[in-house]
């Protein structure tokens, strides 16, 4: 028998009177004191990256200005944690987000495929010069479905094409490399976009889920303005390694997953159990053990919820825009509320003693299911 999904928005009713009125404050800018990783001196990457990183309520990804927490957009069409939505309740969603004062908005080719990005271009058209598109390439279609990596030259400008008459526009502000191809050197795709960004057709290189040594290859072929990898206050594996070579070289990091897919939203509890066809099955940190595990990490993100006023997924939201200046997380969201909700994290600060007691507590937590440290130095 198929087991099904149960969900709980223990986040709304917790604290539905209180994300209101943080949103409101939107545009105060970030107030949280961005800090190092571990209980730890400041480190010198970090002197060198925090003033040019955080710019009058703004962060900046490399040389690309941003607003601080921006709008994934993936579920929207691809069905990835829900089935695919229809365009016509989503084209508010991106318009409202706009208004609640988001300008970095996150797609890719391969949600959908193509959809999503249909989408992104439909609703944003009429404020196209006032917001950032963020899309990204990096693989083979066959049959409407994803067939591989694919980073030849030839698929890159092809890709490059159909991405910009799907936004309408004539240009993408960031475009990351989704997923390195094993067969063409990173380099070489460098070089691509290097190309493209002289022609005008982009304006940022991105990469997704690379190694430091990878970052380093490309940036010195073509400036790399942000480096899009999973981190959340449960998939941490990321810090240090290669967070800090972002902050080494002035690029800026996004965090995908920032509310590990919905779990610190409160969207879970720890009887949640999915169908075989459900995404989250084949998630390592979503087994009903790990989901058990982790039920600590959110009793502490609830605790921290209540002394700041704040919601779970402000907390989470806020923790990570706390860890460094350069930092700009995309959570993706379905709701117009769940938007508003996150750019109330804006609101929320920590001192350098609160990270620091917090970080305590959270090191104490085993994980279940996430990626090990040793996945950093890995290209995925
Ligand atoms: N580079 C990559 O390889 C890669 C991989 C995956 C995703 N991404 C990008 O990163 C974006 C974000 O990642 P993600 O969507 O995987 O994970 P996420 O942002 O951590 O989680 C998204 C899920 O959290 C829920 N959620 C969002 N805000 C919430 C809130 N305030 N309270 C409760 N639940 C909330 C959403 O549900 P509702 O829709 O019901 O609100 C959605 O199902 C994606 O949209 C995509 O653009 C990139």
């Amino acid at each position: 028998m198929k087991k099904k999904h149960t969900t709980t928005d223990q986040s709304i009713q917790l604290n539905r009177r209180n994300f209101l009125s943080k949103s409101a404050l939107l545009g105060v800018g970030m107030t949280a004191a961005p800090m190092a990783f571990a209980n730890t001196e400041t480190t010198a990457s970090e002197k060198l990256t925090k003033e040019p990183s955080v710019k009058e309520g703004k962060r900046m990804l490399g040389s690309l200005e941003v607003s601080p927490i921006g709008l994934g957009c993936m579920s929207m069409k691809s069905g990835s944690y829900n089935p695919p939505l229809d365009k016509q309740e989503m084209i508010p969603v991106i318009r409202g987000a706009v208004d609640a004062g988001v300008t970095f908005f996150d797609t890719a080719e391969v949600y959908g495929p193509f959809t999503d990005e249909e989408l992104v271009g439909e609703a944003l058209a009429p404020v196209r010069n006032d917001v950032v598109i963020a899309s990204k390439f990096g693989f083979d279609f066959s049959d409407g479905n994803r067939s591989g990596r694919n980073s030849r030259p030839d698929h890159i400008r092809n890709a490059v094409e159909g991405m910009l008459k799907r936004l309408r526009t004539d240009r993408i502000d960031l475009l990351y490399l989704h997923r390195l191809d094993p067969n063409v050197p990173v380099e070489e795709v460098a070089g691509v976009v290097k190309d493209l960004i002289k022609e005008g057709k982009a304006l940022h290189f991105g990469l997704s889920e690379v190694s430091p040594v990878t970052i380093r290859k490309a940036h010195a072929e073509q400036k790399v303005a942000a480096l899009q990898s999973e981190y959340s206050l449960i998939q941490r594996a990321l810090e240090n390694e290669v967070i800090d070579t972002c902050g080494e070289l002035g690029i800026g990091f996004v965090p995908w997953g920032p509310v590990c897919r919905g779990f610190l939203g409160d969207k879970f509890n720890e009887f949640s159990r999915f169908s075989d066809d459900s995404r989250f099955v084949a998630v390592p940190y979503f087994t009903p053990e790990a989901i058990k595990a982790h039920m600590e990490v959110l009793k502490l993100v609830r605790e921290w919820g209540r002394k700041k006023d704040a919601t779970p997924a402000q907390i989470s939201l806020a923790w990570l825009l706390a860890q460094k200046p350069f930092i700009v997380p995309i959570p993706g969201t379905t709701k117009l509320h769940r938007v508003k909700e996150n750019q109330g994290a804006l609101d929320i600060s920590f001192t350098d003693s609160e990270l620091k007691e917090f970080r305590t507590a959270l090191e104490k937590i085993p994980l279940v299911g996430v990626r090990g440290p040793e996945t950093a130095l890995i290209d995925q």
